[in-house]
């Protein structure tokens, strides 16, 4: 077996066999298969697809292709959310505690923001103390003592991900149903949980740009998680807009304790309840998704998410009075502010434009190597269906850069769409899979 025989496989539109990806996978994580020939692979892959049972094929290896966390000696069902990466996406935050406050066992891994999508992680770390590194053991005590744990990935867990992740970035071959699903699913199914709930986001400002592709993406991870024995769900839901009104680290850890103390943006508080209240159907803490939603609903009006969230960030050694003081947290002292050009309805927020300008704040990488300015960021004055008039301001740019802040104020105003009419209402939870 040979890499230039399984790229021409490839290319040619054939179907892999088992061993030849296994020759793949673990020839590349040991160095021996060098980028230009695992290039080569992925871009043929990129354009003749993979069938199902390659992609699933694939998932195995990569899951098993480095340490895998064994999860067993917490009791009850643990379930896992992820969200295929958006634009103002803070559910986690939110979400965790819901779970947790309602029993269901939440030992999470989350991963750092790239590119114009944000990531847990950094939002955490805008907590001041918050430790985002615990051992295996602190990890598992942690959500055996009060429910939940959330934390960067460590050991070496699934490196042929992080190597083939790291290729798809600069050789322009993310975007491919298949990688995606398999990348994902193998870092889900490594990180040890009994069950998962996925946030596909679909629209402007995520990976899948239209409705069909988010369904399509879906199912495959759906298929792929059950094929694994992990009851998984997929909720597909609208990334033609921002959630919420905040982008950037401590903005958006403001604006989840808003949700968590009852108020907050609509948009967020009906994905986070969605989310957390299958994550308690699937957890065995309701009799449906329906129960598991109003569950959620009074976790939240209840405050009993709130202090789990307080909870949360004492046992992992953060500041918990932020909640009750905003100033505990950074916020860049630079800012600008964005002014409308014409009077009218806003009638299109670009979700990636907003997220490219978030980045320009300092809040966002380019490169993973990129260091974030925790209290950069976005914050939106106006949304989707909203009157304005010219002059008014529709969003406010921070940051400590006067420079970056400017420039990215420039950025957002090209996001901003201004109609005349007021725009129809669109659905923020699109489908459940
Ligand atoms: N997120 C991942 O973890 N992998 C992908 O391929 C795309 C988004």
């Amino acid at each position: 077996m040979n890499m230039e025989e399984i790229i021409r496989i490839k290319r040619d539109g054939g179907v892999l066999t088992p061993s030849e990806l296994k020759y793949f996978v673990h020839g590349y994580v040991a160095g021996e298969i060098p980028d230009y020939q695992a290039s080569a692979l992925l871009m043929a892959i990129y354009f003749q697809k993979l069938t199902g049972t390659e992609t699933a094929e694939l998932t195995g290896l990569m899951r098993y292709s480095g340490d895998t966390v064994d999860l067993s000696e917490i009791p009850g069902t643990k379930v896992d959310k992820h969200s295929t990466g958006g634009v103002g996406d803070k559910t986690t935050l939110i979400v965790a505690p819901i779970a947790a406050a309602l029993g269901v066992p939440v030992a999470k891994m989350s991963g750092r923001g790239l590119g114009f999508t944000g990531g847990t992680i950094d939002k955490l770390e805008a907590i001041p103390g918050f430790k985002i590194i615990l051992s295996p053991e602190e990890f598992i005590e942690q959500v055996k003592s009060i429910g939940v744990a959330v934390i960067g990935q460590s050991g070496n867990l699934t490196p042929a991900d992080k190597k083939i992740y790291a290729l798809r970035d600069v050789t322009a071959t993310i975007e491919n149903k298949s990688l995606i699903a398999a990348s994902i699913m193998s870092k889900k199914l490594a990180a040890g949980n009994d069950a998962i709930v996925l946030d596909v986001k679909c629209g402007k400002g995520a990976f899948m740009k239209t409705l069909e592709d988010a369904r399509a993406l879906s199912e495959l991870m759906v298929e792929i998680g059950d094929y694994a024995g992990k009851k998984t769900v997929a909720v597909i839901s609208d990334m033609n807009r921002p959630l919420g009104y905040a982008v950037g680290n401590s903005l958006e850890v403001r604006e989840a304790i808003e949700v968590l103390k009852g108020k907050g943006p609509d948009d967020i508080r009906e994905l986070s309840i969605k989310l957390a209240g299958i994550m308690a159907y699937l957890g065995g803490k309701s009799a449906s998704e329906e129960e598991g939603c109003s569950l959620a609903e009074y976790a939240l009006n209840s405050g009993q998410a709130l202090d789990k969230f307080r909870e949360f960030i004492k046992a992992q050694g953060g500041n918990q009075d932020v909640c009750d003081d905003f100033e505990l947290l950074p916020l860049g002292d630079k800012k600008a502010e964005v002014y409308a050009r014409e009077k009218g309805y806003v009638c299109e927020i670009d979700g990636e434009r907003i997220g490219f300008a978030s980045q320009h704040t300092g809040a966002g990488r380019k490169t993973k190597e990129d260091s974030v300015d925790l209290g950069a960021g976005i914050l939106l004055n106006k949304k989707v269906g909203d009157a304005v008039f010219k002059g008014d301001i529709i969003a406010t740019a921070f940051g400590n850069d006067v420079n970056k802040v400017k420039s990215a104020g420039n950025e957002v105003l090209k996001a901003y769409s201004i109609c005349d009419k007021k725009p129809e209402k669109t659905e923020l939870i699109k489908e459940i899979i």
